[in-house]
């Protein structure tokens, strides 16, 4: 499903102006633009989102280079492979990362567009980034290294930056958490510093935070968005898996045991290997047990790491049940994907999601894209109804 086709978009349009309920001058302006058929580009340009980006590591890459070559692109339909080429009339090219942390020596220090491809970093070469002016910065250490990284990471012996100061003076809208996913710490206390420098917060790692309601309160308070928790995949193995299991026990398939394995090399996989193995299990575990009706054996999220796969996934999926008279059936897949890449769409449609959120004042957790975008939602919802929901969020006032 695609949002904001170009003639929904127009008609919408119309009636927004009409009634004039729109939230800040640039988007009076902008709208005005598009239904006057002038480009919006020559009257009045949507101020860009100011993305600040934690972690430069392979998902941090694909996004980098995802902003690169979609901007580069002429015709919207040369968009190939985005879920959404527009939201809310933002394309990707509207996005601006304005500042970025790191902790190892090969990135802090350097320009976005050398540290996004520096080691230990093995996330694709899609297209060149031409310098950007923006120097990755020194984050405190804290958790980000474990005992399986801290052999590949170099930490690099510059002073720690300011973080909240920076955000601040990088006018920073929505910080992105990218931190490996054992480290816990350093993802709560930078939550703090988006807090105290009056930034969105976006949890894209398996950490608890937007799905505990005492961060979705302070979010609240402060006036500001907070979406989480562990972002999902744009092609996804446990959205594949939960589709499986749905459609299986909807023609009444009884499904008795299913798992689904990963085999990973980027040094995230090493990471859930060593520190987020079991939380990793319990977030895919519980995702695709609330795909059946039923109680089945499942197990989900169990990772392997071979180095030489550099940054791909094999995803392997077993499903054994019954249909008709008690008839055995069994599925074996196996399912290759990179996995920085399976990061980018769905990043890009969650920024671009939190400015409609930000244009709209509302705050603390918001549910509808947490849903639709992460496997541990503060609210789960089925796939079909995080569709939705994400939909009215997107297209209604
Ligand atoms: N498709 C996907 O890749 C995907 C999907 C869902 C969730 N995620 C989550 O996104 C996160 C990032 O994944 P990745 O593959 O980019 O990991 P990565 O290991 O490639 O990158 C992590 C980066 O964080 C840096 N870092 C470590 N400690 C730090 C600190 N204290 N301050 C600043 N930087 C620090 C590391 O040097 C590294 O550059 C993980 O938590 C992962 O679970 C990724």
């Amino acid at each position: 499903m695609r949002y904001n086709s170009p003639l929904s978009l127009e008609e919408k349009l119309r009636f927004k102006v009409k009634s004039s309920n729109l939230n800040s001058i640039t988007e009076i302006a902008f709208y005005k633009a598009i239904v006057n058929k002038k480009s919006p580009n020559k009257v009045a340009k949507m101020p860009k989102i100011r993305v600040a980006l934690i972690g430069v590591g392979n998902c941090a890459s694909a996004f980098v280079q995802g902003i690169e070559y979609y901007g580069n692109l002429k015709q919207e339909e040369e968009y190939v492979g985005l879920r959404n080429p527009r939201l809310g009339g933002l394309s990707p090219d509207d996005i601006e990362v304005v500042a970025a942390f790191d902790v190892d020596e090969r990135k802090v220090g350097k320009d976005l567009a050398e540290a996004i491809f520096a080691k230990p970093n093995n996330a694709p070469r899609v297209v060149e980034v031409p310098v950007t002016g923006i120097i990755v910065n020194k984050g405190p250490v804290m958790d980000g290294v474990g005992k399986s990284t801290q052999n590949i990471l170099q930490i690099s012996t510059l002073p720690d930056a300011n973080v909240a100061e920076t955000l601040r003076a990088a006018n920073a809208e929505i910080v992105i958490n990218l931190l490996p996913s054992g480290a816990n710490q350093a993802s709560r206390w930078y939550t703090e510093q988006a807090l105290a420098a009056r930034c969105a917060f976006v949890n894209a790692t398996p950490n608890f935070i937007a799905s505990e309601a005492i961060w979705a309160r302070r979010f609240e308070e402060n006036g500001l968005q907070l979406v989480g928790d562990d972002l999902v995949d744009q092609a996804g193995s446990t959205a594949l898996h939960k589709t499986l299991l749905e459609l299986l026990s909807m023609n009444g398939v009884k499904i008795t045991e299913t798992y689904q394995l990963d085999v990973g090399g980027g040094t995230e996989s090493l990471e859930t290997l060593d520190r987020t193995r079991e939380t990793k299990r319990i977030i895919k575990t519980e995702s695709v047990e609330s795909a059946l009706p039923y109680k089945a054996e499942v197990v989900a999220g169990s990772t392997e790491y071979v180095d030489f796969l550099q940054n791909k996934r094999d995803s392997y999926f077993w499903i054994s049940g019954v249909y008709f008279c008690n008839t055995p059936l069994q599925i074996d897949l196996k399912f290759s994907t990179v996995d920085a890449p399976n990061a980018g769409s769905v990043l890009f449609d969650v920024v671009r999601a939190l400015r409609i959120a930000a244009d709209k004042k509302l705050k603390g957790s918001i549910v509808p894209i947490c849903a639709y975008a992460f496997k541990r939602p503060p609210k789960k919802m089925s796939i079909e109804t995080a569709e939705k929901a994400f939909e009215k969020f997107v297209t209604e006032d």
